[in-house]
């Protein structure tokens, strides 16, 4: 019988909720739900037939996007989503048995990568209300320590790391890429980009999945000294970025306006949302994102369900006790939200056990 590899039979699938169509309010997977920039869906209407005949450039994109974020383009790969950045990197760095360092409660693809890899997953727990752990990630670091994900701000929990701890954890494992994962500095506004290519272990991962509202169109980034780019470079395909993704990319950029927008609206949204879910008596952490991790208690699962009968979609948070994690979306979906909550909670008979 064909038999896959053993690190691939022991893994899970993920689970999406995306072909659920009886989910009318989806705010499980952080994307942008007021969609893209019209400038961006203008140009796609007018793509032509040559271009999606020939295969896709990235060049000019990658000077695009370099030239944005102030780094040469022999320091940055388009990526088909972050996803692909963070595959590249655990497929570039990573022996079996060597290990990388993660956080956790951390985005989930860091673990389905490196497992893949057969290598060696540390995972250290965040300190008190999800703090990043500085001196355990640096007391966890060993000879074969070869990757650290740092996600800032860190999803599920929303909450961001000083910049000093970073480059604590940067200078003490020159021998380990470390991984900076700001697929939600929109929300944020705080980066390392100034110091890639001064700093030879770090690297950068954005997306155009979450402000840009561009999650279909798989495209991502990673930024880091051009030596190390060069070796990813090899490892990537050729034509990973898709044309659509290269065509549009100016547009995105340059919607600067949609952009600011869309982030001003997360930031009042997640504040109201948070305001809400506290007088309802769940805790909800600080969130710099455009997700907020609330705690619903032992009654998680009923609530979940509930809501989900009712055709809202939240995700489920397994590795954070009793926490599910909620996509900000519009002022009117936070309200949905709310109200379709009050009634479950109504409902319920152990209502009055929901953890604070
Ligand atoms: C922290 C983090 N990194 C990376 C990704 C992957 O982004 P992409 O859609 O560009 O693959 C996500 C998506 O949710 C994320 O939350």
């Amino acid at each position: 019988m064909l038999k896959a590899r053993k690190c691939i039979c022991d893994m899970a699938e993920y689970a999406v909720m995306t072909s659920d169509s009886s989910i009318t309010l989806r705010l499980d997977m952080n994307e942008n739900t007021t969609g893209c920039s019209p400038r961006v869906l203008a140009k796609l209407k007018n793509m032509d037939a040559r271009t999606l005949a020939i295969y896709p450039n990235r060049d000019e994109g990658e000077k695009l996007v370099a030239d944005s974020l102030g780094i040469s383009p022999d320091e940055l790969l388009l990526t088909n989503g972050a996803d692909e950045a963070i595959d590249l990197l655990c497929r570039v760095y990573l022996e079996p048995e060597d290990e990388i360092i993660i956080v956790v409660p951390t985005f989930t693809m860091y673990t389905v990568f490196a497992q893949i890899q057969d290598a060696k997953v540390v995972r250290i727990p965040t300190g008190p209300d999800f703090s990043f752990p500085t001196q355990s990630v640096i007391d966890a670091i060993t000879p074969r320590t070869r990757i650290i994900v740092i996600c800032n701000p860190n999803n599920p929990t929303g909450i961001p790391i000083e910049r000093s701890s970073i480059l604590q954890v940067i200078e003490a494992a020159p021998d380990a890429a470390i991984l900076l994962d700001e697929a939600y500095f929109h929300f944020y506004g705080q980066t390392l980009m100034d110091q890639v290519g001064k700093l030879p272990n770090l690297f950068i991962a954005r997306t155009f999945s979450k402000v840009y509202g561009l999650a279909g169109m798989r495209l991502g980034l990673l930024a880091g000294d051009h030596e190390q780019m060069s070796l990813l470079r090899r490892m990537a395909s050729p034509f990973n970025v898709n044309a659509f993704a290269i065509e549009c990319l100016a547009e995105a950029l340059a919607d600067t306006q949609f952009v600011n927008n869309y982030v001003a609206q997360v930031c009042a949204s997640r504040k109201w949302l948070h305001g809400q879910l506290e007088q309802l008596g769940f805790k909800c952490w600080p969130s710099q994102t455009n997700f907020l991790l609330c705690r619903f208690g032992p009654e998680k699962a009923n609530i979940l369900s509930a809501l989900r009968e009712r055709g809202v979609g939240l995700r489920d948070r397994g590795d954070c006790e009793g926490c599910v994690r909620i996509s900000i979306g519009t002022e009117q979906e936070m309200e949905r939200l709310v109200a379709e909550l009050k009634q479950v909670i109504a409902q319920l008979p152990a209502a009055k056990q929901v953890a604070r």
